[in-house]
């Protein structure tokens, strides 16, 4: 053996034992994985489509839906186990049903993203719009922060999640003033859309440090109450357990898990959700019935008069829309026809900013029927009269679903920050804060 093969065979010997152990580091971890999931995104074009696909989803937890069938002509995305895929492709094949593969294996898609964490012990002044963070990283960002600005800025603490995680957020007050209107901003009430937080925090920081004026306007005419993540327990999971994970992490029997969303005191578990703990839309066992939204709603009813609290808005992804109340019912919220305007000019601004096009209107007309939503019970209940909710990049029809890659963070936390800029400008010029 020369002494190159035999340091070869070092090198390959080196190579293999370390492989071992990287695959034995993969198999014997409790994180969930996804190899050879594939992502499917079909057209149900006849009734029959429909009504298979609502007792596929009732039959099988192999097949994960992104939303439920209701009607012909709808685009559905559906993640399909491995070992399901012949079934799954064979019941396409059999009832001619349309459709392309998004992914051939989902865990590629986690695994990059996975490498686009930073470590949970940084500084956390090396926060950045380049990559994700875990929350342990973001409350100690936010610590900084006030530390950096304490005169303006505070931890506000609104109470524990049901793990006992408390839900925190900042406060910022340049504007002294008692009357001063407050903006409302809360994100990660759904743990997989990582994006969200990610954006509030690139807009906590905008408002802090930007240069351009109409930011610094914003900034100091009004104070803003920002909380990036209201489902502390869901968003750790996605981390250390299972990446795709939505709901809170209360136990019910053999499931857990309460859409927080799903969980608001406003037209409580009447359409769009499920009241079955195992499903990912689960409402919940009576309506506020989980720590989360409890602390949510005492700290705005606390707080609605005390800050003068003029408009609400909630991040979430994927799909590009900006929608206003309600999610319930196709009736008409009394100010409609000026949401209907600001939804549309933050969606020509966005289109400005970066040329995507995010679609605006009720989440009733543009989305799908859903109740107990945050911003239908802050609207509808609270009589906050500006109430918005985002679903961020990308678009409908997305390979990466709720994973957007983060290069793409900081163009979609700009395009956000712009259109919600234009949210407050259109509501102060048609007298909703004076
Ligand atoms: C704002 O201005 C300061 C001082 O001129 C500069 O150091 C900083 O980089 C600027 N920030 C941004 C975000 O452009
Ligand atoms: C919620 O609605 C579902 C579907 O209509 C129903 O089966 C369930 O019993 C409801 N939950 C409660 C607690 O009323
Ligand atoms: C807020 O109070 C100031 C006086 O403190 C008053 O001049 C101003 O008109 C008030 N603004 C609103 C919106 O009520
Ligand atoms: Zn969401």
């Amino acid at each position: 053996m020369s002494p190159k093969n035999y340091l070869g065979s070092f090198y390959i010997l080196f190579v293999c034992l370390f492989g071992i152990n990287l695959f034995r580091l993969v198999w014997t971890s409790d994180i969930a994985r996804y190899d050879y999931y594939r992502v499917y995104h079909v057209e149900l074009s006849t009734q029959q489509h429909v009504a298979l696909f609502q007792q596929l989803e009732e039959k099988s937890d192999s097949c994960t839906f992104f939303g439920h069938a209701r009607h012909p002509k709808q685009k559905l995305t559906i993640m399909v186990a491995a070992h399901k895929v012949a079934d799954f492709a064979d019941l396409l094949q059999t009832y001619d049903i349309k459709y392309d593969v998004l992914s051939y294996n989902f865990q590629e898609i986690i695994d990059r993203n996975l490498a686009e964490v930073l470590s949970k012990d940084i500084d956390p002044k090396s926060m950045d719009w380049k990559h994700y963070f875990h929350l342990e990283t973001i409350y100690s960002w936010m610590n900084f922060l006030v530390q950096e600005h304490p005169n303006d800025l505070a931890i506000i603490n609104i109470g524990e999640s049901a793990q006992g995680i408390p839900i925190k957020g900042i406060s910022l007050k340049k504007n002294k003033k008692d009357n001063a209107t407050t903006i409302f901003i809360e994100s990660g009430i759904h743990a997989r859309e990582w994006i969200a937080p990610a954006t509030t925090n690139y807009i906590i920081n905008e408002l802090l440090s930007s240069n351009e004026t109409e930011v610094q306007r914003l900034a100091e005419n009004y104070n803003w109450i920002i909380l990036p993540i209201v489902n502390p327990d869901g968003y750790k999971y996605t981390f250390e357990g299972d990446r795709m994970w939505r709901k809170n992490r209360e136990l019910f029997g053999i499931c857990r898990g309460v859409d927080l969303n799903r969980n608001f005191p406003f037209h409580w578990n009447s359409t769009g959700s499920s009241g079955d703990p195992c499903r990912y839309d689960y409402s919940g066992p009576s309506a506020a019935s989980e720590m989360e939204t409890k602390q949510l709603i005492k700290f705005l009813q606390e707080n609605l008069i005390l800050n003068n609290i003029k408009t609400f808005i909630s991040l979430h992804s994927y799909s590009q829309m900006i929608m206003f109340p309600y999610g319930h019912t196709a009736d008409h919220v009394e100010n409609y026809d000026d949401l209907s305007a600001i939804g549309r000019k933050a969606s020509e601004k966005i289109k400005q900013v970066s040329g995507r096009i995010y679609k605006s209107g009720s989440i009733y007309e543009i989305i799908y029927p859903s109740s107990g939503g945050s911003k239908d019970w802050a609207h509808g209940e609270l009589k906050i009269p500006i109430t918005f909710s985002f679903e961020l990049r990308g678009p409908p029809d997305s390979k990466d679903l709720f994973i957007l890659p983060a290069a793409e963070i900081e163009s979609t936390a700009q395009e956000a920050f712009a259109a919600i800029m234009t949210i407050i400008e259109e509501s102060e010029s048609r007298g909703y804060y004076s």
